[in-house]
């Protein structure tokens, strides 16, 4: 059975087809995000799964794990640490390249942030390849944290077989 509460999010969610580019279709959480009850149903589920299993970090992926993770974050008494694209971070950081389909991108994380043994949350708004969440994880494991799941609203169908 199916929570009711996934289709409410599912319609809410905009798919814009050739963005960024020809042959794209992009799902769009804005659109989500405009709908109270199903921002609050999205939080909701998500903190129904993660309250009280000991979860001392949520870690939000930039740019969208910054709209999903600090109200997660906030509910379930953790703190809340932005995993950064490149150079955006001011303190001393630990990063992670990763490759893309295309190239190769680099996520950052403040040193300090996390302390050995603390367990993690991940959070995004999508999961396509895994590799952004990968380079998510190896991060939280480097600063000696446990990473206890990786929480996304959207999972990209096609690559479901990854
Ligand atoms: C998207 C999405 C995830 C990532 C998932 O971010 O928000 O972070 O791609 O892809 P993967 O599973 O194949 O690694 P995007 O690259 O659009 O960056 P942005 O959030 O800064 O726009």
């Amino acid at each position: 059975e199916e929570d009711p509460r996934i289709n409410s999010i599912r319609t809410k969610i905009r798919l814009v087809p050739n963005f960024p580019k020809q042959g794209i279709d992009f799902l769009d959480i804005t659109t989500l995000l405009l709908d109270p009850k199903a921002f609050k149903n999205t939080i909701d589920m998500f903190v129904e799964r993660y309250k009280n299993k000991n979860i001392s970090v949520v870690a939000g992926i930039e740019a969208r794990g910054f709209i999903f993770g600090p109200p997660i974050a906030l509910a379930i008494g953790a703190k809340f640490v932005p995993l950064r694209k490149p150079r955006k971070l001011p303190g001393e950081v630990i990063s992670e390249e990763y490759t893309l389909e295309y190239g190769s991108d680099c996520l950052e994380m403040h040193l300090g942030a996390v302390q050995r043994g603390e367990c993690a949350l991940v959070v995004d708004d999508l999961v396509a390849t895994g590799g952004t969440l990968c380079a998510a994880m190896n991060l939280l494991e480097r600063a000696g944290a446990e990473v206890v799941e990786c929480a996304c609203v959207i999972e990209l169908p096609a690559l479901k077989d990854r």
